[in-house]
């Protein structure tokens, strides 16, 4: 009687599963035949009630039916979840065959083009690139640099003050008096592109922070003429052969003599038009031959060694490269503005 109670649950349980279709549905039956309310459990914590000598193979067979049921419920599972996968798969097949959407490509910022363009100009004539602190010292951004304190070049390069002597630099020179620091008297051929800051209020040609790029070459036996032709390939090689360069005395606290160096204007090829202000030409950076002052702080004997440095504004290289009129786009990121300097795809 008991026996045929269980043979009854056995066959009902391995009907019901074979009808599942869904996992929900699983949960629901396996709930009914195996949870401790089921009809299997409750025979099982009834076993107490039967006298001693049954109770034994009783049990055993409502044990081993259980895990039977067990075990129905376990092929079950793994049937549906495969079905169930497989139907997920299919809801979420993709068509490879679909055109595919359009990646926008970006543009570098002809703020760089430029810099890695200069950059690679002087490292094929043997220069290094040489990098220093932006936020610097009094003592290397203008001593060194015999700027001394009350000096009236400082009017021009205020800045940014962190304490009485630590502030943002004002111009990639500083770099100079670090790099003879650390050569220790050798001879040195470098460039360095970087950051610069100035008290300045920012408007179409003016930013508070811009960006030079420094170079200095020391070693015996340098003079003006080495100045010059340096400067004469890296204009014909920035804005073409065509180019001429004219050097202008003028005045820099660290260099001796001082030039400003301009090039022939690239739009009227130097007759004068209304961009180089009928003039010809278009001032693009200063230099000079490095101020014995300069070498004797930092190192150098002025009898023996000599030098030329100059630095270059990288917006206005860019600037007068690509004929953007107003300093600030380089640094809003605009992509209407990006967008003209990307590489076609
Ligand atoms: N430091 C100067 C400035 O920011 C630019 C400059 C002029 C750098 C002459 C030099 C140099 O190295 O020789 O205005």
């Amino acid at each position: 009687m008991e026996k045929e109670k269980i043979t009854k649950i056995y066959e009902d349980a391995e009907r019901e599963v074979s009808e599942i279709d869904s996992s929900e549905k699983l949960q629901e039956t396996k709930v009914k035949f195996l949870a401790k309310k089921s009809v299997l459990m409750s025979l099982l914590s009834s076993l107490g009630l039967l006298p001693p000598e049954e109770r034994k193979s009783f049990g055993q067979s409502l044990n081993e039916v259980r895990e039977k049921i067990a075990r129905l419920f376990e092929v079950k599972e793994e049937e549906i979840r495969k079905v169930e996968l497989q139907k997920k798969l299919q809801k979420e097949q993709i068509d490879i065959t679909l055109p595919a959407k359009n990646m926008d490509v970006g543009g570098v910022n002809p703020f760089y083009v430029v810099k890695d363009e200069i950059t690679d100009i002087f490292l094929n004539m043997g220069f290094e690139v040489a990098d220093g602190p932006e936020v610097e010292t009094d003592l290397f951004n203008f001593e060194l640099l015999n700027i001394p304190k009350d000096h009236p070049a400082r009017d021009m390069q205020d800045t940014f003050y962190i304490s009485e002597n630590v502030l943002l630099r004002t111009h990639t020179s500083p770099v100079q008096a670090h790099t003879m620091q650390a050569a220790e008297g050798k001879p040195i051929r470098i460039i360095c592109p970087g950051k610069t800051y100035r008290r300045d209020d920012d408007d179409a040609t003016h930013s508070h922070q811009f960006a030079q790029i420094e170079g200095l070459v020391i070693d015996k036996n340098i003079n003006i003429g080495h100045l010059k032709a340096t400067l004469e390939l890296f204009v014909k090689k920035m804005f073409g052969e065509k180019r001429e360069i004219r050097l202008r005395p003028s005045y820099f606290p660290f260099t001796e003599p001082s030039v400003e160096v301009d090039i022939t204007c690239a739009n009227c090829n130097g007759k004068g038009c209304s961009m180089c202000k009928g003039t010809g030409y278009i001032e693009i950076l200063g230099g000079g031959m490095v101020h014995p002052n300069v070498l004797k702080m930092n190192g150098y004997d002025p009898d023996v060694y000599s030098g030329f440095a100059f630095g270059i504004g990288i917006e206005r290289v860019a600037i007068l490269r690509y004929g953007i009129d107003d300093i600030r786009k380089f640094y809003q990121n605009d992509v209407r503005f990006l967008h003209q300097y990307r590489k076609k795809a």
